[in-house]
């Protein structure tokens, strides 16, 4: 049933609209098998998401570990079940030790609501307003051992108006966000499949 097609394995902690773009292409044309989604938090509303398209869920919570170190060994376990071709982070809002990292290296992306490498980090909309930008968007990215810092694969722009607040021109981000990372994820696929 999932042969020709890359499996992937997509982590969140939260509402988990990319992912819900994500599952949505996967039932199109897009050629990647979800095999699993995995969430830090128990409550992560992604979570319902993907049960609702019959995709497996676990939930590896943080809070249940001394260190990062061992969060991030029993999630690589966990991910490593599923034996997926990619890692795709999706609004997963952990830090990442350097050891995870290389152990995915060249095959775990995330998406960033900025144009990187501005706004690394956290509140990136509110800094875009702050700074007096008139654009901001989202980035796809390879992830490597420097927060936000690895290689761009795809970019999206969208104006900042000037009434805006950082929860419209999030809004609006979002929006790219839900057409570019399920495009980054195909061409990867596509790329690996060959
Ligand atoms: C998205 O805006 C994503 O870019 C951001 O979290 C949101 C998750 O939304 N990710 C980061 O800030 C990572 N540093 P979603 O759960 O609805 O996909």
């Amino acid at each position: 049933m999932t042969a020709g097609k890359l499996p992937i394995v997509v982590l969140i902690s939260g509402g988990g609209s990319n992912l819900q773009a994500i599952i949505d292409a996967a039932s199109n044309d897009m050629p990647v098998a979800i095999r699993a989604v995995i969430s830090n938090r128990a409550d992560a509303y992604g979570l319902e998401r993907a049960r609702e398209a019959n995709i497996e869920t676990v939930v590896v919570d943080h809070t249940q570990f001394d260190s990062r170190q061992a969060f991030d060994t029993e999630l690589a376990r966990v991910i490593d079940r599923f034996g997926p071709g990619l890692v795709v982070l999706a609004g997963f809002m952990r830090i990442l030790s350097d050891d995870f990292v290389h152990h995915y290296e060249g095959r775990m992306l995330n998406i960033h609501p900025s144009l990187l490498p501005k706004y690394k980090g956290t509140n990136t909309h509110a800094r875009a307003i702050d700074a007096g930008d008139s654009e901001a968007g989202c980035s796809v990215h390879l992830v490597t051992t420097e927060l936000d810092s690895g290689p761009v694969l795809h970019q999206a722009r969208v104006p900042i108006l000037p009434d805006d607040t950082p929860e419209l021109l999030a809004a609006r981000v979002l929006e790219q966000e839900h057409l570019i990372y399920p495009e980054a994820i195909r061409q990867f696929a596509i790329t690996r499949l060959k």
